[in-house]
């Protein structure tokens, strides 16, 4: 069961936003789309891996027929923070042309990879593309609308649990917590 894997990974420190907080939140956000989106149901595109967890209960918070789709993409390490280039690892299945697509995101943090595929997905030329994302970095400034549905504005902290990771650890955490990137194992 890999338990025998050596754990040298910073540890959740405290936490940021209780499960309970993220469950009021995400309801809030399934009324808010399902009201939106009343005369037709939302395509949802998932990014791998983080946004599983949002999106699997963003979607039952929905009460619409919604489909799904899930998309992954990968950095090309430092270079993609200064060029913004993604390399998309997966693609999608499902045609956008003419589609209501709502994009759902665990964390906006730079915008870079939200940049590109906005740009990228809007090509395929979906009848709409909004964004739904959980969470959105405090100094991250974006046009207006480019987010349609924020969950948290949150502080530059290291973050995990909820869907994010640190070293692939952590994403099954039902709270989300700050990391504290000096220390080492796994949460109390
Ligand atoms: C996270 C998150 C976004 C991206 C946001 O994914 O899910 O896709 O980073 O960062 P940006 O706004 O600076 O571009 P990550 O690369 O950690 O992969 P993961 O979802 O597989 O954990």
């Amino acid at each position: 069961m890999g338990q025998d894997r050596p754990v040298e990974l910073p540890a959740p420190q405290r936490v940021l936003l209780s499960a309970e907080q993220v469950a009021e939140k995400v309801a809030e956000l399934g009324a808010q789309i399902t009201a939106d989106y009343a005369s037709e149901a939302p395509l949802l595109v998932g990014v791998l891996k983080g946004a599983f967890v949002f999106m699997s209960d963003l979607s039952r918070a929905i009460d619409l027929p919604v489909e799904f789709d899930f998309m992954a993409v990968s950095s090309y390490g430092h270079s993609t923070r200064s060029s913004g280039v993604v390399r998309i690892v997966k693609d999608l299945d499902i045609d956008l042309a003419g589609r209501q697509v709502l994009l759902v995101e665990d964390i906006v943090d730079s915008g870079l990879t939200l940049n590109y595929l906005r740009r990228n997905l809007l090509a395929r030329n979906p009848a709409s593309l909004e964004v739904c994302a959980l969470l959105v970095r405090d100094d991250f400034q974006f046009e207006e609308d480019v987010i349609r549905y924020t969950g948290f504005r949150v502080p530059a902290d290291w973050l995990v649990g909820y869907g994010l990771d640190v070293g692939e650890r952590y994403r099954n955490l039902r709270d989300i917590w700050v990391v504290d990137p000096s220390s080492d194992g796994i949460p109390d």
